[in-house]
């Protein structure tokens, strides 16, 4: 395995090398990103992984390419400590989203694999000793593993994802029972991010399809006792490009990191449409 790291993309998207010795080193360009020392090194148990990290800049790249980093890093360590090491000691360019680093905020949704997972849900025992990283598919690419999110989240808007009542207020919470919560629990876990809709070929098809994420966040609410708008919500998913342009394939429930019984719900939708079912 090489020691030190290859970049494949060019200089156009920086310097990639590895080199710890170059860490103090002033910066030799100003648009250069400021370096951080090295990473201390790790007790125990640290192996070294390639990553090969999929890089694009519309703004400077004619077309996508691939760059190889090697990391040290630990068995639990996730994928997504393996893009910050990237970041923060090799390649202070390589642009990625996220946040809570612990799956709750949905934000680094991308394509581990080929398959699309949570990067901080993924441990490097998990990987072989070569990961590839790519952007989610089906959405146009920012930057690097940043997808743009925005016809993700109309679509996600489309279905009237909050509440709605009749307008009359309550002096005290509106009272639910257990059977009626139960109906929806399930939809209610989404994180949105994505990974359900990316996967999707009916979507990959078809950029109009409201998509699977829209579709569960639509049941939290049509199944919802104290909603009033579950009528609406209905007449904007029959449609062609709404719950009837889903072929029933379980690439959604099967990239959910929520585990979100994706299809299951899309049926019951789909049921409450033919007959008319979301209050029974
Ligand atoms: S349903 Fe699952 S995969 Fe789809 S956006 Fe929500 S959490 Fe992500
Ligand atoms: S960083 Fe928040 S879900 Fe992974």
């Amino acid at each position: 395995m090489k020691a030190e790291t290859e970049g494949q993309g060019g200089a156009k998207r920086g310097s990639t090398t590895a080199d710890p010795s170059s860490a103090g080193a002033p910066a030799a360009q100003a648009a250069a990103p400021a370096r951080k020392p090295a990473p201390p090194p790790k007790a125990g148990g640290v192996k070294p992984v390639t990553v090969r990290v999929f890089r694009f800049n519309p703004d400077t790249d004619a077309a996508p390419t691939f760059a190889e980093f090697q990391v040290q890093v630990d068995p639990t360590d996730r994928v997504l400590d393996a893009l910050n090491a990237i970041k923060w000691y090799q390649d202070g360019t390589l642009t990625y989203r996220r946040s809570c680093a612990h799956g709750i905020c949905g934000s680094d949704a991308m394509r581990i694999n080929g398959v699309n997972r949570l990067a901080c849900k993924v441990l490097i025992r998990d990987v072989v000793e070569r990961v590839t990283v790519e952007p989610l598919m089906g959405f146009r690419v920012k930057k690097d593993l940043v997808v743009d999110m925005e016809p993700f989240f109309a679509q996600y808007r489309s279905v009237l994802p909050y509440f709605v009542n009749d307008g009359r207020t309550t002096e005290r919470e509106r009272l639910q029972s257990v059977d009626d919560r139960e109906k929806f629990d399930d939809t209610t876990k989404c994180i949105l991010c994505a990974a359900c809709t990316t996967s999707c070929p009916s979507f990959w098809a078809n950029e109009n399809f409201v998509g699977p994420a829209a579709i569960v966040n639509a049941h939290r609410f049509i199944f919802d006792s104290r909603d009033s708008a579950a009528g609406e919500r209905l007449s904007i998913l029959n449609d062609r490009e709404g719950v009837w342009r889903c072929r029933t394939i379980f690439n959604c429930t099967e990239a959910c990191p929520r585990e979100i019984r994706i299809t299951k719900a899309i049926g019951e939708v789909k049921k409450a449409i033919l007959y008319g079912t979301a209050r029974v």
